[in-house]
């Protein structure tokens, strides 16, 4: 098996970091398919922490080679400052990372309209990094692709009469126009460090796989908020469920061996939109704080409430999930009782299934479980764990009909339940 895909299950912030780097471990290649800038991983290796947005996570394994697919949109100052700091502190990357020339560029003109309607009311709470209207010019066929860099002629065409498009809305928001002059300035400050890295990933990613290369390909956001599965419009511009492994990335659906979903043992949620398990009072608080539920870049405090199981249902169908790696279980510890919201209550009765009009006006049907007291960094086996804690897992198994690859009990790289490599001959 060589092709295996990592996606969130929920709204993103699953605590992918400490997962990736178990999972990068065993990979030669990592491929990101989806988003840009608004991604923000915090990678652990070791003692070493480091925080990226748009390189892949395998970035801090030596031996990993790294790919941005073409499913991605780069913000390039973002990029080369992530490169910088890589470097700086010891990480050679140039000669494993490699830029697709079919992604996008983020520009000026992006940023400041995302910026300016998240200022006005009705703002769906984005990360302000430009990603929604870049992804709105790649649609409209008006998108600066990164393989444009070496022909800058045709860049200043393009880029043109995108500017040209966005100058109604930028005035109608109340910004200023930027000069093309003053984009084509920026972008070919750039340019001289991206086009030694752009190649035709799509054809990379095939070779690896021929080679028998293990290839991890991994979402960023979640499958809640993929443009077309998640809780639109409250949804990132992307298609972050599985699926987009495949457009993103250049490959077919049979170069998919595995899927992992990546649950968090509770929810949360960025910024707007639906959350039907959503606590408000002191409960949700208190996950916030155990769990340090504040964004990685933006600081910004995650939404907070109890897993949802009708969603995670969902997005174990929409992602053909094959296994599940559950996440941040021991910030369950000290809840005297733990709730599981395990259908939802609509106007047409109550039902266990995620409604295809969207869950804006459900209301969840909790159950509650016993919590348990102890902690559970030391467990290493399922059986190390609390009776009550095995329950909860079990329970989550049984729900979702896939079962838990890994268990993460801890922050620490030790404090893990691994039950099995990620790259795994399928046996059924
Ligand atoms: P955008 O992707 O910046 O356009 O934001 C659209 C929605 O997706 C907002 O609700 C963001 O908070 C959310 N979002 C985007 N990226 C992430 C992420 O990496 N983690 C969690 N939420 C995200």
């Amino acid at each position: 098996m060589s092709g295996v895909v990592i996606v969130g299950t929920q709204w993103g912030d699953e605590g992918k970091g400490k997962l990736v780097d178990l999972f990068t471990e065993e990979a030669d290649c990592v491929v990101r398919y989806a988003g840009g800038p608004n991604a923000g991983h915090t990678l652990v290796v070791g003692s070493e922490r480091i925080v990226v947005r748009l390189v892949p996570s395998g970035i801090l394994r030596p031996k990993v080679r790294c790919i941005l697919g073409q499913g991605m949109v780069v913000d390039a100052t973002t990029l080369l400052s992530e490169i910088d700091e890589l470097t700086k502190r010891g990480h050679e990357c140039l000669s494993r990372l490699v830029l697709s020339d079919a992604a996008h560029l983020i520009l000026p003109y992006h940023t400041l309209v995302d910026g300016l309607r998240e200022a006005r009311p009705g703002g769906i709470g984005t990360t302000k990094r430009g990603v929604g209207p870049c992804y709105e010019d790649k649609v409209a066929r008006r998108g600066v692709r990164l393989g444009l860099l070496r022909h800058p002629g045709r860049l200043r065409e393009v880029a043109g009469s995108a500017l040209e498009a966005w100058a109604p809305t930028i005035v109608a928001l109340g910004g200023k126009v930027p000069l093309l002059d003053e984009v084509l300035l920026q972008v070919q400050a750039v340019a001289g460090r991206l086009v030694p890295l752009l190649a035709d990933t799509g054809r990379e990613v095939h070779r690896a796989l021929a080679q028998k290369q293990r290839v991890l390909f991994e979402g960023a956001q979640g499958t809640l908020l993929d443009i077309d599965h998640g809780t639109y419009p409250f949804v990132t511009s992307s298609s972050a469920a599985a699926g987009g492994a495949c457009i993103g990335s250049g490959v077919g659906p049979r170069a998919i061996d595995r899927v992992v979903g990546l649950v968090k043992a509770y929810c949360t949620r960025v910024g707007e939109g639906p959350f039907p398990t959503e606590l408000h009072e002191e409960t949700g608080q208190r996950l916030r704080d155990i769990g340090r539920e504040y964004g990685s870049v933006t600081g910004r405090p995650r939404r907070c409430g109890w897993l949802d199981l009708p969603a995670l249902r969902y997005a174990a169908r929409i992602n053909g999930l094959d296994a599940f790696a559950l996440t941040k279980l021991d910030v369950l510890t000290g809840f005297e009782k733990i709730g599981v919201c395990v259908a939802y209550k609509t106007e047409n009765g109550v039902t266990d299934e995620w409604p295809s009009e969207g869950v804006e006006n459900v209301k969840p049907v909790i159950e509650m479980f016993e919590g348990w007291s102890e902690t559970l960094g030391h467990a290493r086996s399922v059986e190390d764990l609390p009776a009550a804690a095995r329950r909860y897992v079990e329970f989550i198994e049984a729900q979702v009909g896939a079962s838990a690859l890994v268990i993460s009990v801890g922050e620490r790289r030790d404090e893990t339940i691994a039950r099995g490599p990620l790259f795994e001959v399928r046996t059924t």
